[in-house]
This record gives structure tokens, sequence and C-alpha cells, in this order.
């Protein structure tokens, strides 16, 4: 039975990374995800089993009540609430490892096993927490804004001093249950503490950090209860968390301090004002520009989230391309506000992936595209990123939509967007400003085809 279980366990560990490969692509992601499920199973039974302590029908009930609990929330939960559904899977993960850790104190324990579990009940407490305030920024059901106060940074030092000394006191002196408990108290504060300084828009890359400390506490779980799948599992978990976290800060070109304690985006920036004339464009203006294009690029950001102009943005596609137009679609790494949104709502949409070109490969074409039509896009296509030194968004590569023949941006007024400056975009002399809705300026264009 013991090397039926080893074998499992193998077995899961290379479901996890064949499905992790598979996540890399849109169009292999849902098998990929499939496989890892899968890896999960096989891993939680064998682990069962292998404990001894549990019998299959606990396991048959388990696996149909966790099966009914995912179905319900992948049916229920509206795709923009992905972000806070994925908060609240972090938040439960760190949770799990916290309990496990506590639960392997339970018969003597080595120095080593003690720090592990101090390890996993310190990051599994503050994962929990963080996720809970990131779940209540995303879902505003608390204020998104930065909290700010001075001598925070004095009180998360001292709380973070309190946690190492209770954890050495403990490691010390483990029958004294009195240091743990202060342990798990600070560890959920300190996760508090850690999320309220940095405003709601940032909550993606948080929500990734907090994804890599799940991994992290479940690793210092697997050490404590010394199972190696748990170890493995987590460990991916951790390594894959940090990876996306350092491609989302990247793509902002901000560091992963500067997303942590700088309250970015919880305020208007004042900036230079941009010279230039607005040029407004109706849809029926619009049309006869799109009708002659033979090649059109469509950048989509935030705005086409909010709008849920996904489905007409299909309809104008095929419009386009009836009409002879070569259509793509420019993506933005952090375009909208989680990683991958544009791509999971164009999916939706049924858009085909190979028209989904990455920044990098649409931007050396934009010279030859006729039309470039941006929908509720705004800071991935704001061209003073490499134009004004004294943006704070200087540096951080952007859609050269500016680049195109013509551009037409479909948004609702001049408002920015969530880094809140101004876009010279909009002045330049190959703008036209399609205002309005973007659900109901792009149904317009498909009629405009239509008659
Ligand atoms: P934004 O710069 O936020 O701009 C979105 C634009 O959409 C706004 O200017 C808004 O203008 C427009 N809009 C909103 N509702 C609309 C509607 N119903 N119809 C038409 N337009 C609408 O979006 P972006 O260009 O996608 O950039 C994303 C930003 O989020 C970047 O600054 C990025 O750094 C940040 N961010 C992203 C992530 C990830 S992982 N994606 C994570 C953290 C931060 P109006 O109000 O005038 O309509």
């Amino acid at each position: 039975m013991d090397n039926l279980i080893q074998f499992a366990y193998v077995v899961s560990a290379a479901l996890f990374i064949l499905g992790l490969k598979k996540l890399g692509s849109p169009a292999t992601a849902r098998r990929g995800n499939m496989i890892s499920a899968i890896g999960m199973l096989v891993a939680v039974v064998a682990a069962l089993l292998d404990q001894g302590i549990v019998e299959y029908q606990w396991i048959v009930a388990g696996i149909l009540v966790g099966g009914a609990v995912g179905v319900a929330a992948a049916r229920l939960v509206k795709m923009t609430s992905m972000p806070e559904m994925v908060a609240l899977f972090n938040g439960f993960g760190g949770m799990a490892s916290l309990l496990v850790g506590w639960a392997a104190l339970s018969g003597g324990a080595s120095t080593f096993t003690l720090v592990t579990i101090v390890l996993s009940i310190l990051i599994g407490g503050m994962t929990f927490t963080g996720s809970l305030i990131a779940y209540g920024k995303l879902s505003e059901t608390i204020g998104s804004g930065a909290v700010l106060f001075p001598g925070q940074q004095v009180v998360n030092s001292l709380i973070v001093a309190g946690i190492v000394g209770s954890a050495v006191m403990f490691c010390i002196e483990p029958s004294n249950h009195l240091w743990l408990y202060i342990v798990v108290a600070l560890s959920l504060w300190f996760g508090i503490m850690a999320v309220i300084p940095i405003g709601g828009a940032d909550m993606p890359v948080v929500i990734s950090l907090l994804n890599s400390y799940s991994g992290l506490a479940a690793c210092a779980a697997g050490f404590a209860v010394n199972n190696n799948i748990l170890i493995v599992a987590g460990s991916l978990v951790g390594a894959s968390g940090i990876i996306l976290t350092q491609i989302m800060c990247k793509a902002m070109n901000r560091s992963l301090s500067n997303v942590l304690f700088s309250g970015f985006g919880s305020g208007k920036v004042e900036t230079a004002k941009v010279e230039g004339e607005i040029k407004p464009i109706s849809a029926e203006d619009a049309f006869y520009v799109l009708e002659a294009a033979s090649s059109v690029a469509i950048v989509p950001g935030y705005g086409m989230a909010v709008a849920q102009a996904q489905h007409v943005v299909k309809e104008l596609m095929e419009e386009l391309e009836k009409n002879g137009a070569e259509v793509n679609f420019g993506i933005h790494p952090v375009a909208g506000r989680m990683p991958g949104h544009m791509n999971v709502l164009l999916a939706e949409a049924d858009v085909p992936y190979d028209q989904l070109l990455e920044m990098d490969d649409i931007n050396p074409r934009m010279e030859t595209i006729d039309v470039c039509i941006v929908i509720g896009a705004n800071d991935v296509v704001n061209p003073a990123a490499r134009e004004v030194e004294s943006s704070p968004i200087y540096g951080m590569p952007v859609i050269n939509v500016d680049k195109a023949r013509t551009v037409f941006v479909l948004k609702r007024s001049m408002a920015s967007g969530f880094a809140g400056i101004e876009n010279p975009l909009f002045y330049k002399d190959n703008t036209r400003m399609l205002f309005g809705d973007a659900k109901e300026s792009i149904s317009g264009l498909v009629r405009e085809f239509g008659d």
C-alpha cells in the first residue's frame, strides 16, 4: 500500500507540472486546469489513505460535497468577479495551512517541525486575513482606497517584532502554548495591516502575491506533517504566484515595493496639460472610415469589461472581415484589472485565439494598420509612457496605437484611467474620439454595416 501511495504522489506531481505547462497558452488552459484538478484529487485521496485515518465513504462524501461547492461557484460567479473568488480561495488555502500546522502539534515535535509549524501558522494566518481584506476591497464591501495613517510603519514593525519574538519563544518552550496563540493573533492582525495601505486597483497584484504566500504556507505545512506532495504542490503555487506577480509589476514598470507601499492609484496625479484639440466623431462617420480599411487592430481595455462589450466586439470583427479587412486584437499584459482579463472576455465571445496578438507582436505592425479601434483602454495605450519623461507611467511598455494611420478611441468621457493621468493620444492629429458606452458605440457601428 505504501508503495502505491508514493506512486500516486509522483503521478499527481507530474500532473501538476503538466497542467501548469498547459496553463501557459489560452488554447490549452482549460485542459491544463482539468489535468491539475485531477492531480489534486489523486493527491488528496492518496494523502487521506496515507494517514490511514479516513474511511473510503468519507472520501467519497468529501468529493461529492466539495464537487457541489465547486460546480455552484463555477456557475454562479460572474467572469468579472473572478478576482474576488480567487482572493477567497487563497484565503481559505492559508487558513487550511494554519489549521494543518496547528494540528501537527499533537504528538511531540522536533525543533525543525516546530519551526515549520510556526511558519505555516504565520504565513497561513496573514494570507487568510490579507485575502479577506483584498476580497472586501475588490467587491467594495469595504472602502477600496489605500488606508494610510501616521506611525503605520512603526505599528507594522512592532507587530513583526512581536511575531518573531513569540515564535522564537514558542520554539524554545513548546509546552507553553500561549506563545503560539500570540503568533496566531499577530499573524492574523499583520495580514490586515499589510493589505489596507494598498489601493483597490492594485489588488490583482496583491492577490497574486497572497497566492504565492498560500503556497509557501502549504509547503511549510507539508514539512510539518511530513507529506511530500503538499511540499511539492505548495512550492509550485509559491513559485508560480511570485512569477505572475513579477510579470504584472514588469508590465506596469513598477517595483513590487512600489505596489505594496506607495498607495498608488488612490489619488489623482497632477501632470502637465496636454496641448491640442479633441476631435469627436459619430458612429456614421467612423463607419465610412472602417468600410475603406483593409487592416484593423482592436485594442481592448478595462472599459470593454465594464461595458460587457465583448460579444458586440466579435460581431464588429465579423462585419469587418466580411468587408475584406484583416482584423487582429492587441492585448496588453495588464489591460483590465486582472491577468488575462481581456483574453477571458474575448474567449467568452469565441474570438479565435490566433487573432489575439500580444503587445510585442502587434507593436511592430502598427504602422501598417489602417484603423486602430481602442475600446475602453487608456493607460495601456498612453504614448506619454514613451514621450513624457515626467509622467508617472514613463517607461511602462504600451501598445503604440498612435502609430496606426487612424485611431478611434471609444470611451464615455475625457476621464483618466487607473493611473489618473492625462492621455496625449486623445489630442493627436490621427485620433478621433467616439464618445459613449463602448457596447452602445460598437452596436452603432455594427448597425451601420448592416444597413
Ligand atoms: P484604464 O487605464 O483603467 O482605462 C479604462 C478606461 O475605460 C477609462 O478611461 C474609462 O473612460 C473607460 N471606460 C470605463 N467604462 C466604460 C464604458 N462603459 N464604455 C467605454 N469606456 C469605458 O484601463 P486599461 O487601459 O485597461 O489599463 C489598465 C490599468 O489597470 C493600467 O494602469 C494597469 O497598470 C492597471 N492594473 C492592471 C492590472 C491587471 S493584472 N490587469 C493589475 C493592477 C493594475 P471613461 O470613464 O471616460 O469611459
